[in-house]
Order: structure tokens, then sequence, then C-alpha cells
């Protein structure tokens, strides 16, 4: 879900609502706002900020501060009554949530039994009732003695019409940040509603309470005392959270790729050397050096990620790693130590997830490696070393850019982790950015693929070793925005069951980039066409690969010929493509797929 609160000179109602619109790729099942002048006026409704739009334009909310939400449904459907902002009886409190508030069904019977009327069948609003019952004058402190009796993950931002001018925040588990501008305050669950405002912000800690009015913030830690802390400034700028001249962020980010991947390797790699080095993250190269093995966590796209990472720290660092999707990690009993460096990965740094495992890893003696894309965020903050991904906001649920940022960074990784120097493959990453460039000019090749298959309900892919990983996440792009049912297989497993799967017509995307295994790989393609099946392959445009494929294929995706060890890497971008063509194809909202967000930060 996102938060957005406002509290300064200005009218509250247009910001809450450019906020809401720049945090809806964190939920977009409802939204709703609340605007403070002498009473509360709140307005909402299930669906998108759009459609909240519409409603508010006829109401002409006034006030100078107030709170938004977009929602991303846990407790309670998706419904006018069960979007945010929540308010108690009295009308004088409301509130938003972002968490699950674990003994909430405890508290509202509680509530209940003591003659409060709930409207919703979240757990949020059992906060609004126990404002109403701490209220001794001052938000702040009836939010404090509230907190004190929630269990589980929240970041709550509440308003009262008995202090207009103030809002109160509260941060378990659950990002909170305050942009503090000129005589004025935006808050947010991230930075991209505060970015069009003020670019200096405060980072709210775990526990943290703070009251926003216009003389300032104030910050209490956990036990009650008041903390000292002065805003920082974020890199990122507004405009790189806009559309610009794109249809959609999806396809606007795969245009970055090439800037982001730069920017991720800018001053980590030595051009004339090729040695790696990843003293900004903190990480000398005997410390590196001295673990044993890898343990890598992620969820979604970032853990197919993990699983690039895995085969190149095998092959070039010859160090075992293992890579879980950070839910499974954190439930099943891991081996980790003081010998094992824990690397985490995630774009938002926010997963809950992700961050769950990081702190069992951690409780397990092993030191943690956040990549992460967004800085302050609270991978970033946790882990013992960050190595930062360097894409920029993406706002797209679809992840590209991060994805791609992510896998350079392995890259990086690996090369640092390995005891003989390799020079050649240091120096082949500083092609990347030009090699993305020249994949991009795939597009019309993909777009044309991308219509033939859009009207498919199932979908292939397979491929070997890296291509392999690659195949997972070209079919988690198809299945999330295009509603295609997409599954990867290791090109040698096919056999082994999904064969039977194949009839006339259904399409298998091959890739076949590593020369090694190539020939294996057309022969699973032979496998494929025998029993009806159509092949899209994926190989690098020369004559011998050209040549050895085009015998299995029915239509072919070209990769410029590039050195080996970046086509796996190319590979990802006309897969991101055929994906976002095909949704387009079948009319899906692309950004923003049904039922998902783009940070989860509920377990
Ligand atoms: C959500 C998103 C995915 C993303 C995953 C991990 O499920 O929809 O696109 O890969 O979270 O996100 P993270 O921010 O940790 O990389």
């Amino acid at each position: 879900c996102g938060i957005v609160g406002y509290v300064g000179n200005r009218p509250a109602l247009p910001i809450l609502l450019e906020g809401l619109r720049r945090l809806e790729y964190r939920g977009y099942d409802s939204a709703g706002v609340a605007v403070v002048n002498h009473r509360l006026q709140v307005v909402k409704s299930q669906g998108r900020v759009e459609q909240l739009e519409r409603l508010v334009a006829s109401q002409g909310l006034e006030g100078r501060s107030g709170i938004g939400h977009t929602r991303w449904a846990t407790h309670g459907a998706p419904s006018d009554h069960n979007a945010h902002p929540h308010t108690d009886c009295s009308g004088r409190f409301a509130v938003v949530h972002n968490g699950i508030l674990d003994n909430f069904a405890e508290l509202r019977k509680e509530l209940e039994a003591r003659g409060h009327r709930f409207r919703s069948d979240t757990d949020t609003e059992v906060v609004a009732h126990l404002l109403e019952e701490a209220w001794r004058g001052d938000l702040a402190a009836a939010l404090r003695e509230v907190t004190r009796r929630l269990r589980g993950s929240w970041a709550l931002a509440c308003v009262c019409t008995d202090q207009p001018d103030t809002l109160a925040l509260a941060r378990q588990d659950s990002p909170l940040v305050i942009g503090v501008g000129d005589g004025q305050y935006v808050a947010g669950s991230d930075v991209t509603p505060v970015l069009a405002t003020t670019r200096r912000v405060l980072y709210l800690d775990n526990g943290e309470v703070a009251r926003i009015d216009l003389r300032g913030v104030t910050i209490w830690d956990a036990r009650g005392e008041v903390v000292g802390r002065s805003p920082v400034e974020v890199a990122w700028d507004a405009s790189a959270a806009e559309k610009g001249s794109f249809d959609h962020f999806m396809m606007k980010e795969i245009y970055e790729q090439p800037q982001a991947v730069r920017q991720t390797l800018a001053g980590r790699v030595d051009p004339a050397a090729g040695s790696v080095d990843l003293s900004g993250a903190g990480l000398s190269p005997d410390r590196l050096r001295s673990f044993e093995r890898i343990q890598i966590v992620a969820c979604g796209t970032a853990w197919h990620a993990g699983l690039v990472g895995r085969r190149l720290i095998e092959a070039w660092a010859r160090l075992p790693v293992q890579v879980d999707v950070a839910s499974e990690f954190r439930y099943g009993e891991p081996l980790v130590d003081g010998r094992t460096l824990t690397v985490a990965i995630s774009q938002s740094g926010e997963t809950a997830d992700t961050l769950a495992a990081v702190r069992e890893a951690r409780r397990l003696g092993s030191p943690v490696l956040g990549i992460v894309n967004v800085e302050g965020s609270s991978l970033a903050r946790e882990a013992d070393w960050v190595l930062t991904t360097k894409a920029g906001p993406e706002v797209a649920v679809p992840s590209t850019k991060a994805y791609l940022t992510q896998v350079v960074a392995l890259h990086l990784l690996a090369l640092a982790l390995s005891r003989v120097e390799r020079p050649e493959e240091g120096r082949m990453l500083l092609q990347l950015p030009q090699r993305i460039e020249q994949t991009l000019a795939m597009e019309p090749r993909v777009r044309e693929l991308a219509r033939q298959l859009a009207g498919q309900s199932h979908l292939f892919y397979i491929g070997r070793g890296l291509d392999y990983a690659v195949a997972m996440e070209g079919a988690l792009k198809l299945k999330e925005i295009s509603y295609i049912h997409a599954e990867a297989y290791a090109a040698g497993e096919l056999k082994h069951g999904t064969l039977a799967l194949i009839e006339p017509g259904r399409t298998v995307v091959a890739l076949a980039t590593q020369e090694a295994l190539r020939t294996k790989t057309v022969g699973n393609m032979v496998e494929v066409k025998a029993r009806g099946g159509r092949v899209v392959a994926v190989t690098p445009d020369r004559p011998d690969a050209r040549k050895e494929v085009e015998v299995a294929a029915d239509a072919l995706l070209a990769l410029p010929d590039a050195p080996e060890g970046l086509l796996p890497v190319l590979a990802a971008v006309p897969l991101q493509m055929l994906a976002y063509f095909a949704a387009v194809e079948r009319g899906c909202d692309v950004d923003r797929p049904r039922n998902l967000a783009k940070s989860v930060t509920v377990e």
C-alpha cells in the first residue's frame, strides 16, 4: 500500500492526489483521502486513483493538511468501505495504514464490547477507535499510546480535527519518509510522493512516532525519548519518475537500461586493468574473500537475478552458492553462519519477506550484503554492506531496469569474490551499456512476434545454465502483465514431464545463447517440433549459431553478436519487450497488472 500525508501552507488535496498517483504502483485496489480544516472530509472508493479524482472533483475538499492512501488489499476485500482512510465513531480521527496488525481481532472485540461500532473489515480501523480512547489533546501522544497496544507491522499516518495542522506518524517494519520542504512537509511510504516538493528527507526507524506541524518535526523512539535527526538529500529527482513520451513506464524503463547499467558499473570497474572495486560498498577484498559460502535471498524478479548470480559466483569465484526465495529461507532452518555471506537482493529494499530473511541470517551470525536500488530503504539501512544498483526510480510493477542492474551488480560481486584476477570478464562488462542499446533495436521484430503470440493461452520458456535463469524471468514477465500462462523449464528437463503439454501450435521460447550448450538445446527444440510445437529461438546473430538453430526454429529473435558472457543479460531485453507487446495487444494495464503491487511490505 502507499501512504501520503501533507501539512503546510498550500491546499493539501492536489498534493495528496499527486502523491497517490505516484504511489499507485504500490497498490491500486482502492484509494482515499482525508483533508482537515475544522472538520474531517473523507472521500474514498474502490478502484484506481483516477476514480477517486473524479469523486473529489465534485466535492472540493479544503484544508492545508491531510492524508491519502492507495491500497493493496490484505485484510478485507477491495471495496469502498474497506478503502482507507478509516475513521473513529466521533468522526474526528482519520487513519491510513500499511502493514498487518496481528492482534486486530482481539482489539476489535474489546473495542466493540466498549461500544465502538466498526464500519469496515480491515485491521486498520482499530487504530482510529483506539485513538479516540487515547485522546488527551495531543495526537502524537495518543498515537504513541496506541502503538504500545499493537502487534505486527505498521506505517501509520493520522489526522485529527481538534489539531488541524498536525500529522502523526508511526513506523514498525513498514517504511515512512518525511520530506522537509519550505514551510511544508510531505510524508510518504517512499520518496516518490515527496520529490515533487523537496529532496530533503528524514527516514523514520522502527518503533518511532513523529509529529509534524507547522513548527517542525518531532520524533520519539520506542522508549518515548525525543530523537534528534537531520534531513538527508535524496539523489533522485522528480522528473526521473515521469513517463515522458512513452505510453507506459515499463517501456520507458526498458529504454533506460543502457543508462542504468552504465551508472551501476561507474567507478566500480577499472577499464584498463579490468579489476573490480567494491570498496564503495565498504567491502575490502580481504573481507570478501574470507567467506566460504554465499547465501542469496530475494523475491520475484530479484530472485531470478539471484539465480543468475549463483551461476556466476560458482563459475568465477568457485564458492558454493545457495539461492532461496526469501519467504522459504526464513522458515527453512537455514544453514548460514559467520563464514557465510548472505546477499539480499531487492529493488525497493522494503519487501517484507526479504527483510525477514535478512534478520534471520543476521541472527544466525551471517553478515549481510544488500543489493538494493532505493537509498535509505530498510534493507539499505539494515544490511552490513550495501551495493547500490543505480537504476533510478522504477515505477512499473513489472521490474526491468532494476533486474538488469541487479544482474550487473552480481557480475561485479562474482568478480570481486574471485581469488584469481579476471580482467577480460571485467572489461567485457563495460561493453554492456552499448550492447543493450543495440539490443533495443530488436523492438520492431519483437513487436511483430508478440502480435502473433498474444492469442495464446500457454507458453513455455526453456534454456540451459544461465539461459534457464533468464527463461524464468521471461516467463514471469509474460504472465504478470499479459496474464498468459507461462512457465520456464530447464531445457533438458522438458522431456521429463512437460513435453506431455506440447501439442500442435503450442509455442516454446528457447534460449540458446551459449555455444557449449547449443547443440543440446537445439535437440530439445527438435523434440518440441516433433510434437507439433512452435519454437521461437533466441540466439546470437552469428552465422554458426543461426545455422544450427534455424533447423529447429519457426521464428528467430537474433541478439546482437556480443561476447558470449553478455548474451544471457542481453536476452532478457527482448523477453521484456515480448511480454510488454503481448500485454498491450491484449489490452492489459501494463504498468499496473491486476492483483499485484510493486513493493510488497507484508509477509
Ligand atoms: C513484488 C513485485 C515484483 C518484485 C518483488 C520483489 O512482488 O511485484 O516485481 O520482483 O516484489 O521486490 P523487490 O523490491 O524486493 O525487488
